[in-house]
C-alpha cells in the first residue's frame, strides 16, 4: 500500500495535517473507549474473550501471528493476550503512579472506563532486581488488577531475570521504557537514551521477550526522538521486530521534554500506520474528551493519560468531581500512604506535593498552590490533608464551565 492510500480527508487538531487512515485493526476509528460498547461481539474459543477484528493484509502476508493468549488477562480484554479492559489507560509516573494512587484510581473506575495501568518504572542495573523490590513495586493487590510493571535498563540478561521473577509473581504485562529523559538514564545509557540505537532496543525486547513465558506480553514506551521525529517509524518497527505486542508512543521529543504545545498527535498516527502491531497513542491529553479525540485522530488502539490523571482522577470518566471528592481522594491517598510507608512523613508530603502541583479536579489549590508547596513540615501538610483542610474553593461543587 503507498503511503497516500492510506490518508483521509481527516485532518489533526492544530496542525492541518492529514491523519493516515489505516489503523492496526484494519478499522478507520474507533466509535468509542469504552470497551463495552466497542468490543467486538466475536470471541476467542479458548478464553471466552471478545475478539478484535485482526488486521486481515497483514496476516496474509505472514507479517502478522495472533497474540498469545493471557490467561490472568481480565475477562473483558479488548485486545485478546493485553491484560486490559478498556482503552483510556494510566501512564507510569515516576513518584505519583504508585500502589496506593493506582488502587485508588482503579476502585473509581470500572473496568470499561479505566483499561489498566503502568508501574513506576523499576531501574535495572547491575544485578537483577530482587523479587521483594518488584513485590513492593506491585503493592499488595498489583499484580492482580489490570496492571504492566515497567522495566528501565540496558543489561539483556538482568532485565530477562527481573521480567522472569516479577512473571513468577503474577504480574501480566512488562513494559520497558525508552522514554525517559532524565540526566541518570542518559549517563546509564537507558530510557530515552537507547533511542539513539534502535537495533539495541530491538535486541532488549527481544530479551524480555524470551525471558517471559508466551502469554506474558511484552511492550515498549517510547518518546517520538531524541531531537527530532525523523527516524520515529525505525523506533517504532524495532519495538516491533523485537516481539513486542504493543506500542507506546509518547508524542514528544527528548528536545520537547514536557513542554506545552509539543504534543503533536500525527507521530501517533505515524506510528500506526508503521506497525502492525496496536499502538497506544500518550500526550497531550488534557481533558476527557480528548482520550477519544486522539483514538479518532491516530487511529491508536489505546490512548493512556499521564499528568491530567493526576490533575483530575476522573478525567476517565468525565466526571466532574465536587469539592468533597477531591478532598476525600486526597485524604484517602495521605492515609494509605502512611500506612503502607509505616508513617514516613517526609516520604507521603512529597508525594502529596507532586499531586497538588498538578491538582486541578474542583478548583482545589486554584488559588492556594503556592502555599501548599511551600509549606515546611510534613506533619503540618499530612495533618492538612487528612483533616480535609480548606482548599479552596469554598463552594461545595465546583463552578460550572462557562
Ligand atoms: C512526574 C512524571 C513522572 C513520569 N515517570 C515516568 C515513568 O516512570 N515511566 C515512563 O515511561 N514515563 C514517565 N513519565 C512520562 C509519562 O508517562 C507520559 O509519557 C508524559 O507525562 C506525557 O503524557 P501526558 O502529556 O499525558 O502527561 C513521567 C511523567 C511525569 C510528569
Amino acid at each position: 500500500m503507498s503511503p497516500t492510500s492510506r490518508r483521509s480527508s481527516r485532518t489533526f487538531p492544530g496542525t492541518g495535517r492529514p491523519s493516515p487512515k489505516k489503523s492496526w485493526t484494519g478499522r478507520s476509528s474507533f466509535a468509542s473507549f469504552d470497551g463495552a460498547r466497542i468490543s467486538s461481539p466475536a470471541r476467542s474459543p479458548h478464553t471466552g474473550f471478545p475478539l478484535v477484528p485482526t488486521n486481515t493484509a497483514a496476516h496474509n502476508e505472514g507479517r502478522m501471528v495472533s497474540p498469545p493468549i493471557n490467561p490472568c488477562a481480565p475477562r473483558t480484554a479488548i485486545i485478546e493476550g493485553l491484560p486490559f479492559s478498556a482503552r483510556a489507560l494510566l501512564a507510569p509516573m515516576d513518584g505519583v503512579t504508585d500502589p496506593t494512587f493506582r488502587d485508588l484510581l482503579l476502585d473509581l473506575h470500572d473496568e470499561g472506563v479505566l483499561g489498566g495501568t503502568f508501574t513506576e518504572f523499576l531501574r535495572v542495573s547491575a544485578h537483577p532486581l530482587p523479587r521483594h523490590a518488584i513485590e513492593k513495586t506491585l503493592g499488595p493487590r498489583g499484580a492482580r488488577r489490570r496492571l504492566g510493571l515497567q522495566l528501565m535498563g540496558n543489561h539483556e540478561a538482568h532485565l530477562g531475570e527481573t521480567a522472569r521473577r516479577a512473571a513468577e509473581l503474577g504480574v501480566q504485562l512488562i513494559d520497558i521504557n525508552f522514554g525517559c529523559p532524565a540526566r541518570g538514564a542518559a549517563k546509564s545509557i537507558a530510557g530515552c537514551a537507547l533511542l539513539a540505537d534502535p537495533s539495541r532496543m530491538r535486541r532488549l525486547v527481544q530479551a524480555l521477550r524470551d525471558a517471559l513465558p508466551t502469554h506474558i506480553p511484552v511492550t515498549a514506551k517510547i518518546r517520538s526522538g531524541l531531537e527530532d521525529d525523523s527516524n520515529l517509524e525505525d523506533l517504532a518497527k524495532a519495538v516491533e521486530d523485537g516481539g513486542a505486542a504493543l506500542l507506546t508512543v509518547h508524542c514528544r521529543t527528548k528536545k520537547e521534554a514536557y513542554r506545552d504545545g509539543t504534543a503533536r498527535w500525527e507521530r501517533i498516527a505515524r506510528c500506526v500506520a508503521a506497525v502492525n502491531i496496536p499502538v497506544c497513542g500518550n500526550g497531550g491529553i488534557e481533558e476527557h474528551a480528548h482520550i477519544e479525540a486522539m483514538m479518532r485522530a491516530t487511529g491508536a488502539a489505546f490512548a493512556m493519560v499521564g499528568r491530567a490523571a493526576i490533575a483530575d482522577p476522573w478525567v476517565f470518566s468525565g466526571h466532574r468531581a465536587t469539592t468533597d471528592e477531591s478532598r476525600d481522594f486526597l485524604a484517602r491517598y495521605a492515609e494509605d500512604m502512611l500506612e503502607r510507608t509505616q508513617g514516613r512523613m517526609v516520604r507521603v508530603a512529597a508525594r502529596l506535593k507532586q499531586m497538588i502541583r498538578y491538582w486541578k479536579a474542583a478548583g482545589l489549590f486554584e488559588e492556594s498552590r503556592s502555599r501548599w508547596l511551600r509549606t515546611k513540615s510534613p506533619e503540618t501538610l499530612v495533618a492538612a490533608i487528612l483533616r480535609r483542610a480548606e482548599m479552596e474553593p469554598s463552594c461545595p461543587t465546583p463552578p460550572a464551565k462557562a
